[in-house]
């Protein structure tokens, strides 16, 4: 059952903001400790490749495999879902006027690993602007079917947006960019954790998310999948010795992302103890967890939106653990300087972004401020930021 005390949180503070880095549970950061522990006792042991390192990153790929279902040797580790994204868009080659899709509902460090792969080889990036507020997620199939062109190249969307918290119908967008033969990057740095996944049926080309959100690893760390056939061609963000020396026991793809100079494999060693802790939480296990935080997500929609007299802003069908509301006829200053306030004199720590843009309209979308639900969030304090909200934008 749960237990406020397992973890590190500040009891004073209405931790609202899972979504950005997550939170660890003490049980996994004393794993954590212990495995440092054990590094420094024998370092090169704990570090070589050709010591434990390959086996112990072996085992975490065969649960973390299990968990997402695809084959473990098709999973690398990478420190996070910015590393997996610029792995693969910084790997591939475009050609002079071929088109890579994103949309504007995309996290900004990965949109720009898309500019940057398009510029340096005169590719270009279109992006398909999906409405917020939504009413379906046929809308967001609709948007990116619009923007498909004889020239796309690479579509990468998210599987759970990071300004507006919406779950992409990810399947039907698979199936229809593979009809017009367009690979798909998922930026899925949500996902896993907090919906459950099933990579053998989405069949993504490329897939990548952090453990260190919902999760709730150690900072940092994350995954990357890519389809068998495509491996050869994907390079990890720091080339090392596997580039030029093969292993005949290892797949070019898993040793070149094992090995990427020395670093601290602890937090992808402490992920077991974060799953096991999390599928222990109700007797139902990771998906009655993850059922209960969407149910919490549920409700906060409709408390927040009652707060702030605005009708819901997407179904709840496209709903996970997060939850954005907009905050209409506030200028982006005036909602940043509430966010302060909230976390300065409130003791809320709730996140408040610049929303999305469109750019064919002259409108954009207004500020939103994200509620995350995890585990350790109440409902109560869901309705206390609704009652500081509507005090403090003099809603009353
Ligand atoms: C959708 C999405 N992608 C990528 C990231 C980047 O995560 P990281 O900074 O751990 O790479 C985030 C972070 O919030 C995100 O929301």
């Amino acid at each position: 059952m749960l237990d406020q005390n397992d973890w590190c949180l500040d009891p004073e503070l209405d931790f609202l903001n899972h979504g950005s880095f997550g939170a660890t549970p003490r049980v996994v950061m004393r794993e954590r400790a212990e495995l440092l522990e054990r590094l420094e006792r024998d370092p090169i042991s704990f570090l070589a490749p050709e010591r434990d390192l390959c086996g112990s990153l072996d085992h975490v790929r065969c649960i973390l495999a299990d968990l997402i279902n695809v084959e473990p040797l098709d999973l690398v580790f990478v420190r996070n879902a910015t590393d997996g994204v610029n792995a693969v868009l910084r790997s591939l080659p475009f050609d002079k006027g071929d088109e890579v899709l994103i949309t504007n509902h995309g996290y900004n460090a990965c949109s720009n690993a898309v500019r940057f792969a398009t510029q340096r080889s005169d590719a270009i990036t279109r992006v398909a602007e999906i409405p917020f507020p939504i009413e379906h997620p046929g809308q967001v199939v609709q948007a990116i079917e619009a923007a498909l062109t004889e020239r796309t190249r690479l579509l990468v969307i998210d599987h759970v947006t990071s300004p507006t918290g919406l779950v992409f119908p990810v399947k039907d967008i698979i199936d229809l960019a593979h009809q017009q033969d367009v690979r798909v990057m998922i930026d899925g740095a949500h996902a896993v954790g907090m919906l459950p996944l099933d990579l053998k049926t989405l069949q993504p080309d490329y897939y990548t998310a952090n453990h260190h959100k919902w999760l709730c690893g150690p900072k940092a760390s994350g995954f990357l999948y890519v389809r068998s056939e495509l491996q050869s061609q994907i390079q990890p963000t720091i080339i090392s010795h596997a580039y030029s020396r093969s292993n005949q026991n290892r797949s070019q793809f898993t040793s070149s992302f094992d090995w990427m100079g020395t670093h601290d494999p602890t937090p992808i060693m402490a992920l077991p103890a974060a799953i096991q802790f999390l599928s222990n939480l109700y007797p139902g296990g990771l998906e009655t967890h993850m059922q209960r935080n969407h149910e919490l997500a549920v409700e906060s929609q409709a408390i927040l939106s009652k707060s702030l007299n605005v009708e819901p802003p997407c179904p709840t069908e496209m709903l996970g653990s997060l939850v954005s509301m907009p905050l209409n006829g506030i200028a982006l200053s005036s909602a940043c300087q509430l966010g302060l306030a909230l976390y300065t004199e409130e003791r809320i720590e709730v996140p408040i972004s610049e929303g999305v843009a469109f750019s064919l309209t002259t409108r954009n979308s207004p500020p939103c401020l994200r509620v995350s639900l995890q585990c350790y969030n109440t409902v109560e304090q869901i309705e206390r930021l609704g009652e500081v909200l509507r005090r403090r934008l003099k809603l009353v």
